[in-house]
């Protein structure tokens, strides 16, 4: 077994303020990383840039994350955070502008690098470490902020076509890019930050389905570490507690009665969830997620959370099932697809796209490797569940 968590939590009301000396001590000059909004609404960016100010440790903003950031809003970024001579990179918002921050300060530490490093599996001395990197979640759903995963969205081009061409232009073959697909993936580095300053205040902007979307995603992540092929007795000291504390929200997630209460759980489940796929990796209901998020615009959490209770009902050990449902304070499988179905209401996946999804998840032995169990395509398409 292997423990390793190298990123230095605080979790506490105003502890960006409280903090700002170490946030300060990661560099010289900030590149902050954030998206348009939320981050300026919540009161975050502001509780940044002012503690950055108070330690006299100037910064330059680059506000145009997007969700679910591309590769392209990466090296834009990048860009700027060059020409302005940053040494740190500070990530503020929900999953997406932590993810790219990420990304950034790896791609800053190799300024001669192109963007498809990031999907290179690095060689030993090929990449330099990434700068110094500061989370601060406004959501709690990610968990970024202590996850060493940055999940870009990229065109791939799943199959090189190789068509022949007509004899009259000369003949041979040709390779067709109109192939490319859009999708989420994992960039192949483990950037941790070194800094994650985690405080509920700034859920409180937090709409009824943005709560219940980054809340479902944390329950994924929850579930997924706990029933998967790298669960150890030190990634289910996370998911175990994680449960437990989602347990104690989730009747007053459905009525969306959400106060500070609900909050600080909200949020420790999450930073909980993020601790334990550090350690074990998530399994199919995200894997399947990603292809519905980039085709049908299905915000991250809802999109894994709708397998949820297909994986619970296929799962391979229901013992181990049952024993994970009782964390969360559910009796029966049933009861807990019933929750799921009120909690997130409907959502129907084309059969087409469906078909696709389960296809291309079975084509790649990469994914499948966290889900302990054998799996054909009949099994795998039991995951979708209508409601
Ligand atoms: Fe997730």
């Amino acid at each position: 077994m292997e423990l390793y968590m190298p990123t230095r939590i605080y979790n506490e009301k105003n502890c960006v303020k409280n903090h700002s000396q170490e946030l300060a001590g990661l560099g010289s000059r900030a590149l902050v990383v954030t998206g348009r909004r939320s981050s300026r609404m919540n009161g975050a960016l502001s509780d940044v840039t002012e503690a950055l100010e108070r330690e006299h440790v100037s910064w330059t903003l680059w506000d145009g994350v997007e969700e679910n950031p591309s590769v392209d809003t990466v090296m834009r970024a990048r860009a700027k955070g060059l020409s302005e001579g940053a040494d740190f990179v500070v990530g503020v918002g929900g999953g997406s502008p932590m993810d790219a921050a990420k990304a950034v300060a790896l791609m800053m530490a190799n300024p001669k690098q192109g963007e498809e490093m990031l999907y290179r599996k690095p060689s030993p001395g090929s990449v330099k470490p990434a700068l110094p990197t500061a989370c601060v979640p406004t959501t709690a759903g990610t968990g970024s902020e202590v996850t060493p995963y940055a999940i870009l969205t990229r065109d791939v081009l799943p199959d090189i076509v190789l068509t022949t061409l007509p004899e009259e232009t000369g003949g041979g073959q040709k390779a067709f890019p109109h192939l490319a697909q859009r999708t989420k993936q994992s960039i192949s580095h483990r950037i941790f930050p070194s800094l994650a300053l985690v405080d509920l205040s700034y859920l409180h902007t937090a709409s009824r389905q943005g709560c219940v979307d980054t809340a479902v995603d944390t329950l994924a992540h929850l579930i997924e570490s706990h029933l998967n092929t790298n669960s150890t007795d030190y990634s289910r000291i996370y998911s175990e507690t994680g449960l437990r504390t989602w347990a104690r929200v989730r009747d007053r997630l459905l009525r969306f009665e959400i106060g500070e209460e609900e909050r600080r759980l909200l949020m420790n489940a999450c930073t909980l969830g993020g601790m334990a796929i550090t350690h074990t990796g998530t399994s199919l209901p995200h894997a399947l997620s990603y292809p519905v998020t980039c085709e049908m615009g299905i915000p991250h959490g809802r999109a894994a959370g709708i397998f949820l209770p297909g994986f619970l009902q296929a799962y391979g050990d229901q013992e181990a099932v049952m024993r994970t449902l009782s964390l969360l304070e559910f009796g029966s499988s049933q009861t807990f697809g019933e929750y799921i179905q009120k909690l997130l209401g409907e959502v129907k996946i084309p059969d087409e796209l469906w078909e696709r999804d389960v296809d291309a998840l079975l084509s790649n032995p990469g994914k499948l490797r966290n889900y302990p169990f054998q799996l054909d395509r009949e099994k795998l398409m039991r995951l979708r569940q209508d409601w």
